[in-house]
């Protein structure tokens, strides 16, 4: 990294005077009561890591006790040394043992209606234990052993949750591939972790069509000799090719097999799963998590940053299992809390814009969990989506995957919370395994578009590049200082690029790659990428707050800012906007652009405002939805786009965004 993103304080956006302290009613019910008490646990938390790790690790089930709960070597860690446990039986057995084996585990729900009807599933922790019983047998009796990486490329359907489960029963690590990706982020992954087995579907519904699963992994296997055996679960019905020797079918394989398969002890340091950061930047990272930290810290931070309560709620997250936040916060932090986690299988428009609302009216959510870029997709079709359905289940929402402009924010609280809802914008990472930064529901006062403040064990801060904390308000890069147990253990296959990209921007400390600041209440505020801070004449903005300015005009749906060369500035700033409704053109479309960049500079100053300003009808977005700013800097420029689109969502958006440059 060159120069660190030491970002003057900007004027606060729009809504830093808006607090919104947790409602009382919800408060007094809640795990984590006031600031007083969140502050107190957080002190103890950093000052006394071990003891508050190794009563939280208490709650859980171990073959074996560990000895040392800490053991640090920058920056290689190792929590709850020598212990042995096993994550599938704290999901499942856990549950059982203690006399809950009736209970929903999962609720899951299809995308297609036949007649109108949704087509529901719900598994108990008995009926779960014995489907992740067979198909643990049928990995071993397909050869699979402790350490081989099995990689899964499945849609959202139950078989998916099952397979991750009996692979973390039998101590297989697994390598999840979201299904939108197509057959070369396949290959590359299944040649990255050298791994011999593919699980997948035939097919996976997507807005009413089946995506072709097996039809990609057999495209990639034609670029591949690794892959010794394919195991293919019938969802779609799609006519696929079976190779002779390689391919099973999954109810085949499941045929007569016993469901007694006792789990695994694993130490607490085994390899639990690797996962490919979603790549916004440069070739995807297999991420490598081990088992005890990261059992602990996704067990303690969905109970605290949801509140959850056994046998009160119904807790859905709308992410895909492929990343890893349904890792975390759909399967393994969720199942250990004894709270049914309810798995869509589909699109949120499917049959039409009002589905989520539809499923949450249904299944009585209380706690539910979405990305913004979701929550702006929905602000944009309209609020009588919405209206038709009763959400009064609903007791907190949470949000995660990119910072949330403050616009988005208060549809969310107004339109589906009913003002009654804490939200939850929380800060984490593929790497960091579990919430970072966030609110704690019942204690801490939100402001809208600031994630606010450490989870317990988290000592974060903001630093300049010698690692000294910035003042108030004033930007810098966001650091975590300590080690914490669900911190990523390395890249797969790449010590050198695990050392580079985490632990050499500051000395000593993990560096997250993001750029924030920290505000006169102690709440912290990320700015983007630290790739995303552009410089305009020698003041340092984050594109975040200017595309917060753009949405808070009524007519915009959304935008991203980067910067470009320009001549007088050195850099200057272009936004790529979507607005709602019809598009001015002509005359009334350059008097709209500067309507547009004259209320950016009445938010922020005009020093922000915009000076290239082009109406689109789509963002280039990876397929988990961060909008591809690199891409975006290169269009602005007028450059050729050389660089690397695999993850993209839409190739053809960044070819209409080029022919109209
Ligand atoms: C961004 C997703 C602002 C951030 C769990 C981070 C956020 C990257 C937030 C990690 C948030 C995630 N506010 N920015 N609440 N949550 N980010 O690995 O830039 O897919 O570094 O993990 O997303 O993305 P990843």
């Amino acid at each position: 990294m060159s120069q660190p993103p030491l970002s003057d304080a900007m004027e606060s956006v729009l809504a830093e005077s808006r607090r919104f302290p947790p409602p009382p009613e919800f408060a007094q019910q809640a795990h984590v009561q006031t600031m007083e008490q969140y502050e107190a646990m957080h002190r103890r938390s950093i000052a006394e890591p071990e003891v508050f790790w190794d009563e939280t690790a208490r709650q859980l089930h171990w073959f074996e006790p560990w000895g040392k709960v800490l053991e640090w070597n920058l920056p290689d860690a190792k929590w709850f040394v020598g212990g042995k446990t096993n994550l599938c039986y704290n999901c499942i057995d856990r549950q059982i043992d203690a006399g809950h084996g009736d209970e929903a585990a999962i609720i899951w729900e299809a995308e297609p209606m036949p007649d109108g009807k949704p087509e529901v599933v719900r598994l108990t922790y008995n009926d779960l234990r014995r489907e992740v019983g067979v198909f643990a047998n049928v990995l071993k009796n397909l050869g699979v052993k402790k350490g081989d990486v099995v990689t899964i490329y499945m849609g959202m359907v139950p078989q998916l949750a099952i397979a991750m489960l009996a692979c973390a029963r039998i101590g297989a690590p697994h390598s999840i591939i979201f299904g939108g990706f197509s057959a070369s982020a396949i290959k590359d992954r299944v040649e990255d972790g050298q791994s011999k087995i593919i699980l997948t579907c035939d097919g996976s519904w997507r807005r009413g069509k089946a995506v072709p699963l097996k039809a990609n992994v057999d495209e990639a296997l034609t670029m591949t000799d690794l892959v010794e055996t394919v195991v293919v679960y019938q969802r779609c019905g799609n006519e696929v090719d079976m190779v002779d020797g390689r391919d099973h079918w999954w109810h085949d394989l499941a045929q007569g097999v016993s469901d007694d398969c006792p789990a695994e002890p694993m130490d607490s340091e085994d390899l639990l799963f690797i996962l490919y950061t979603s790549g916004s930047t440069g070739k995807p990272k297999g991420i490598m998590h081990t088992t005890g930290g990261y059992m602990v810290y996704t067990y303690l931070t969905s109970k605290i940053s949801f509140d959850l309560k056994p046998g009160e709620d119904v807790y859905w997250c709308t992410a895909d299992i492929g990343w890893i936040t349904g890792h975390s916060y759909i399967i393994y932090g969720l199942l250990p809390n004894r709270t049914p986690t309810l798995m869509y299988e589909g699109a949120p428009d499917c049959p039409d814009c009002s589905r989520f609302w539809d499923i949450v009216e249904r299944h009585r959510v209380t706690k539910f969990y979405t990305a913004p870029t979701a929550i702006r997709a929905f602000m944009k079709w309209g609020d009588e989506f919405v209206k038709k359905h009763d959400l009064s289940s609903l007791k907190l929402l949470g949000t995660v995957g990119e910072p949330i402009n403050p616009e988005a924010w208060m549809w969310y609280h107004t339109t589906i919370g009913a003002e009654r809802c804490p939200i939850v914008d929380t800060w984490w990472q593929t790497e960091t395994g579990g919430h970072m930064l966030t609110p704690v529901p019942g204690a801490t006062t939100t402001t809208p578009g600031s994630c606010t403040r450490p989870f317990f064990g988290i000592d974060a801060a903001v630093v300049n590049s010698e690692g000294e904390a910035m003042p108030t308000n004033a930007g810098g890069i966001l650091v975590i200082r300590k080690p914490w147990p669900s911190m990523l253990r390395g890249i797969y296959g790449n010590r050198q690029r695990f050392i580079d990209t985490y632990w050499s921007k500051v000395e000593g400390f993990y560096t997250a790659g993001d750029g924030a600041r920290v505000d006169e209440h102690g709440n912290f505020w990320i700015m983007g990428r630290i790739d995303d801070v552009i410089v305009v004449a020698g003041h340092n903005l984050g594109t975040m707050e200017v595309e917060s300015a753009l949405v808070s005009h009524p007519r915009v749906a959304e935008a991203a800012v980067v910067g470009f060369p320009h001549e007088i500035k050195g850099t200057g700033i272009a936004s790529f906007v979507i607005l709602k409704g019809e598009v001015p053109a002509g005359d009334d479309a350059e008097a709209f652009k500067q309507e547009l960049a004259t209320h950016v500079a009445k938010e922020l100053g005009p020093i922000s405002k915009p000076d290239l300003i082009r109406f689109t009808e789509a963002l280039p977005k990876t397929r988990s939805g961060k909008i591809m700013r690199r891409l975006l800097r290169d269009i602005a420029a007028g450059k050729q786009i050389q660089q690397d689109t695999t993850t993209l969502e839409d190739r053809g958006i960044v070819d209409k965004l080029q022919a109209h440059a």
